[in-house]
């Protein structure tokens, strides 16, 4: 699946027709602490008890299924996949090519939607909004990663990153400061006026993440993160997703084909064929 360079929906963004307006926020966690340092792999991440205190899943989805119709063949890329996503948690999707863990992804980021099952973000079941609503939900509360970053190529990284802040009409000051602060959290304060093609593979993925951080998401959502990175990149881009989750609370889901990679998270879900076939669970 491809999504064009610079759309909304890469941006995490709602895109125009969503409501405007946003709610006071608090400033992106400080998710960088190692100075410039690669990271080095720690322990599983995660905190220590995923919230479920509301009963709100982040991801509920029962038999989701999605096939697409390619010159009058149908590929049944999701076959019934039904699983239930708490949040704060830290979630590792892993399975063979085409197996479907995209698709599966872009569901659940609200990027597209299901041909049938049943899926609610954030307690929300995505059937019942027209395009508007499902860009405003998928602006409130979700930020995706995706794995060749979808940065807008001539714009800074400053402006890059307060792209998804214009769909909420935040002010311009605003937009810059949120913007800034993203940046400073992920180690990029001093590379706010570099446009991605004067960026490093590593910092193009740290603006990619500043950017799904800047809107206060309440999930993660990452397509192998690191596929493009090198080992010390991809180690630091793990270094901040894992801060998040421990430090703010955000739940990730990554999908990856790195073993070690996939062991940063707490929890794993094995797809194949379109289906789940293993699911380490949800944490109890
Ligand atoms: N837009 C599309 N039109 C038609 N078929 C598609 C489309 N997007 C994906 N597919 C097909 O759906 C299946 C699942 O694709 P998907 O991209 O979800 O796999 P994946 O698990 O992410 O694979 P990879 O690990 O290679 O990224 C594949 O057979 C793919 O060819
Ligand atoms: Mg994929």
């Amino acid at each position: 699946m491809t999504v064009p360079e610079g759309t909304a929906p890469a941006t995490g963004a709602a895109g125009p027709g969503a409501a405007p307006g946003t709610p006071a926020r608090r400033a992106p966690a400080p998710v960088r602490d190692d100075g410039g340092a690669g990271v080095s792999p720690g322990p599983p991440a995660g905190p220590a008890t995923p919230q479920r205190a509301d009963g709100v899943a982040a991801f509920e989805a029962v038999d989701l299924a999605r096939s697409y119709r390619l010159e009058g063949v149908t590929v049944d890329a999701l076959r019934g996949v039904s699983l239930r996503i708490e949040p704060g948690e830290f979630v590792a999707i892993v399975g063979p090519s085409g197996s479907g863990k995209s698709t599966l992804m872009h569901l659940l980021g609200c990027l597209d939607r299901p041909t049938a099952g049943t899926l609610r973000v954030n307690g929300v079941d995505v059937s019942t909004l027209d395009d508007g609503g499902l860009a405003e939900l998928r602006n409130r509360v979700v930020g995706f990663v995706f794995q060749s970053f979808h940065l807008l190529g001539r714009t800074s990284a400053l402006d890059n990153v307060a792209l998804p802040l214009v769909y909420r009409g935040v002010g311009r000051a605003e937009r810059r400061e949120r913007a800034r602060a993203a940046l400073e959290a992920v180690g990029l304060a001093h590379r706010l006026d570099h446009r991605p093609s004067q960026m490093s593979g590593g910092e193009q993925q740290r603006v990619a993440i500043a950017r799904a951080l800047v809107g206060d998401p309440k999930v993660v959502l990452a397509d192998e993160p690191t596929g493009n990175l090198d080992t010390r990149n991809g180690e630091e881009v793990m270094g901040i997703l894992s801060r998040l989750n421990a430090d703010a609370g955000v739940a990730v889901v990554l999908v990856t084909h790195e073993p070690e990679v996939a062991g940063r998270a707490r929890r794993r879900i094995n797809v194949r064929d379109g289906r789940v076939d293993a699911d380490t669970g949800e944490p109890r």
